[in-house]
């Protein structure tokens, strides 16, 4: 016999012998439905690259005309429209299967009502869809967490508590939704761009506020994402290996 046919047929023998055996060779994992609100964001799309490399598929909710620049070259499909129209979040949900969910947006024009329009028709949505986990990005301060930072002179901010009330109320109606959630409250944004330190992680504690970079948060909410471990929790985020604020 010579080498080529002993060789084809040791692997016939072998896979045989796997299958006999209820070895049959695992299947390559079933990628994700996964929906990213503020993906063309600096949070967003840090959340989006990292989904991708690990094999989710995504789409990115959009309002038309806005700039998609940080997923350019990324295999993301769009769905468009604006948060605040309910009838353009009906269209995605009602034109795609999605597993998950991921809240980046923020708030551009000091709106204080923003996530009180919005959350309502979104969580009813994804609790119709039977989404599997809504990950929400909130701000530390959200309703009552303000009392916790009494100290650091937010009053003088004009706007500011009011759109710390709107981040409260909007937490409630994630919490209240009946969809499966996770709250990460951000803050003290390194500059877009900073590389991840590595060194982030979430706490219950929420009396915690510090400095984060969006890679860091954009690395926890993947591995939060079909993470039972992070359902039903609301987390800040400590890494002590950031100052505050940023050195220029
Ligand atoms: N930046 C800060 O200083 C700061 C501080 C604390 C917490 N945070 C939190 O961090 C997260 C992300 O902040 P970021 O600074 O990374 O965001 P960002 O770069 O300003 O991006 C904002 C995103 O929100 C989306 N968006 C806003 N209004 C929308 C609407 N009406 N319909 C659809 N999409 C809308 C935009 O989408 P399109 O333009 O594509 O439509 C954009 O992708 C938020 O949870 C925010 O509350 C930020």
């Amino acid at each position: 016999m010579n080498h080529l046919r002993r060789t084809l047929l040791i692997s016939v023998v072998a896979l045989v012998a796997t299958l006999g055996a209820g070895l049959a060779p695992a299947a390559a994992p079933v990628p994700r439905e996964v929906l990213v609100l503020g993906g063309t964001g600096q949070l967003g799309a840090e959340i989006v690259r990292r989904l991708l490399v690990q094999g989710d598929r995504v789409t990115v909710f959009t309002r038309p005309g806005s700039d998609r620049s940080r997923l350019t070259g990324l295999a993301v499909r769009y769905a468009e429209g604006d948060l605040l129209n309910e009838a353009d979040v009906a269209a995605a949900f009602d034109n795609n299967r999605f597993q998950y969910v991921v809240v980046a947006v923020r708030v551009l024009d000091g709106d204080p009502h923003f996530y009180a329009k919005f959350l309502p028709g979104l969580t009813a949505r994804a609790k119709a869809a039977g989404v599997a986990q809504l990950i929400h990005h909130g701000a530390v301060g959200a309703g009552r967490n303000a009392e916790k930072f009494a100290n650091l002179g937010w009053e003088k901010v004009p706007g500011l508590l009011d759109r710390l009330k709107d981040q409260g109320v909007g937490e409630d109606i994630v919490r209240g939704s009946g969809v499966p959630f996770t709250i990460i409250r951000n803050t003290r944004l390194y500059p877009d761009g900073t590389p991840p330190t590595g060194k982030a992680e979430f706490t219950e504690d929420d009396s915690v506020i510090g400095p984060m970079t969006r890679a860091d948060l954009a690395v926890l909410t993947v591995r939060c994402l079909g993470n039972a471990d992070c359902l039903g929790k609301t987390f800040h985020v400590r890494d002590p290996s950031l100052a505050w604020p940023p050195p220029r």
